[in-house]
């Protein structure tokens, strides 16, 4: 295999080492490119950049492959256990019983939110998009605890890790809860995971939240799906973020927001959106498909297309039968599935999105299984974050142990060349001072 190759440009020579991964994947390794040539290279939205090395998680997009440490995603989906996962990704390995039983009952210790903080869930107003309330109070955990600013040993690492997976579940629920003017449920300690989350979601002082095994698995998968995709835009924000120093919380919350935006995390709510626009009758199913092919239109096929897969997402057929048996077991005939059963079968037989190779994603059938739980739509994004918790942890982690540089890319610049300063009686102003212009307006015009 080629160990390296040889660039020369203007007469400057530079020897770019190949890296090769454990799955043969190739890298130029380009970090004497521009020390070398004065050269950098350019890539908007890093379709062909490597930002690190990383042995978390591995994706063939072409193949439709997608593994955690080694383990292929199909294999969780028989007894999925969603804090296994966690443990796995964030360390390496799958637990011991030892390892496991300690980080159950660290997540058990560290699910209440300290007091104080649930008074920050009434300062939000009620139509507060919950991804700004979740990022927010991920932040506040920084002021809560600041003993888990500085990471100085494997036992604090391991609690900050807990409490993350642990209250990101608490939040969530109390700011659902704020948001519908209904009393908090806290954490209850006989419950497990997933359990706990529908529990401080859904039960009333007189009716407590009752679940069966089929939906506790089920939502463990849908945890599973979610929990790592390498470098995707919000890991990569954990990483930037991180490289800077930030703790681990501060890392999350940017990670939260980045997943926030519909072309990432956001899009299972916009999925819902297209489906219920076209149940509602809005569009049929043959107007949105062609609108999703209109560049003018401003809409795509939401929950269809990924940067990395050019096959089919596993994650997106995993999900799909666990939409399917789960409105069966719970027998709820949900149009919505059908709609989206119809739209997948259209694009796939359609020449635009077959020549664009563009497939169905995660984000395509998750949200008829979180309809099915009882999910609000508003909060898909935030069931989203909580699978993604263990992943961004994980990568935080790794580049930390690793050492990295500060992320800092560089850009080629495009604006003016040396300019001048025109003072603003040389470009026609009457008025020179601040205080005349700004003195009259700002006496009329407050706005809250
Ligand atoms: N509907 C219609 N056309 C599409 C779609 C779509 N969903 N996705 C991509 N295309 C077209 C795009 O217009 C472009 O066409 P052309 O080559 O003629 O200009 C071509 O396919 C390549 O698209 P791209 O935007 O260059 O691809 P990308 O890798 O930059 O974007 C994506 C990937 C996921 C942002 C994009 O496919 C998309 O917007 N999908 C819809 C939103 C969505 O489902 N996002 C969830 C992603 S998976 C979970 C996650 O990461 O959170």
């Amino acid at each position: 295999m080629t160990k390296s190759v040889s660039l020369t440009l203007d007469g400057n020579s530079v020897e770019l080492p190949v890296v090769v991964g454990s799955e043969l994947e190739k890298g130029l390794d380009i970090s004497q490119l521009r020390s070398a040539t004065g050269c950098i290279t350019l890539d908007p939205g890093y379709g062909n950049t490597g930002s690190c090395q990383s042995a978390i998680t591995y994706i063939d997009g072409d193949a439709g492959i997608l593994r955690y440490r080694g383990i292929p995603i199909e294999q969780f989906e028989q007894s999925p256990n969603f804090i296994e996962v966690c443990w796995l990704l964030i360390f390496g390995s799958l637990p011991t019983e030892a390892e496991y039983a300690d980080f159950s009952e660290r997540l058990t210790r560290h699910a209440m939110l300290d007091e104080s903080m649930k008074h920050h869930f009434q300062g939000f107003p009620t139509q507060a998009p919950p991804m700004a309330i979740l990022s927010a109070m991920i932040n506040t955990l920084s002021c809560f605890h600041p003993d888990m600013i500085e990471m100085d040993s494997d036992d604090k690492f391991i609690t900050a890790a807990a409490r993350l997976i642990s209250k990101i579940r608490t939040i969530a629920a109390f700011a659902y809860r704020s948001s519908i003017g209904r009393p908090y449920n806290y954490p209850n300690p006989d419950l497990l995971y997933v359990t706990n989350f529908m529990h401080m979601m859904f039960s009333l002082p007189h009716a407590p939240y009752e679940t069966d095994e089929i939906v506790r698995l089920a939502f463990n998968l849908v945890l599973i799906l979610h929990a790592d995709h390498e470098q995707n835009c919000s890991t990569s924000t954990v990483r930037l973020v991180g490289s800077s120093g930030a703790n681990l919380f501060a890392s999350c919350a940017a990670g939260v927001c980045a997943l926030w935006g519909p072309l990432h995390g956001g899009a299972n709510v916009a999925v819902l959106d297209m489906l219920e626009q076209i149940h509602q009758g809005d569009l049929s199913v043959e107007e949105y498909m062609r609108l999703a092919k209109d560049k003018n239109s401003g809409i795509r096929l939401m929950g269809f297309g990924h940067r990395v897969y050019k096959n089919f997402d596993p994650r997106a057929q995993m999900l799909q039968k666990v939409a399917e048996q789960l409105l069966t077991h719970l027998k709820i005939n949900d149009p919505l599935l059908e709609i989206g059963k119809r739209l997948e079968d259209i694009a796939l037989n359609d020449p635009y999105f077959v020549e664009r190779k563009l497939y169905p994603n995660v984000d395509f059938y998750s949200g008829i299984i979180l309809r099915a739980l009882g999910i609000p739509t508003n909060m898909f994004t935030v069931v989203f974050a909580m699978g993604r918790m263990p992943g961004w942890i994980a990568h935080w982690r790794e580049q930390q142990q690793e050492g990295s540089r500060i992320g800092r890319p560089r850009q080629i610049y495009t604006g003016p060349t040396l300019n001048d300063y025109v003072p603003r009686d040389k470009r026609g102003w009457k008025s020179v001072s601040d205080e005349d212009i700004l003195r009259p307006a700002s006496r009329q015009n407050f706005e809250f």
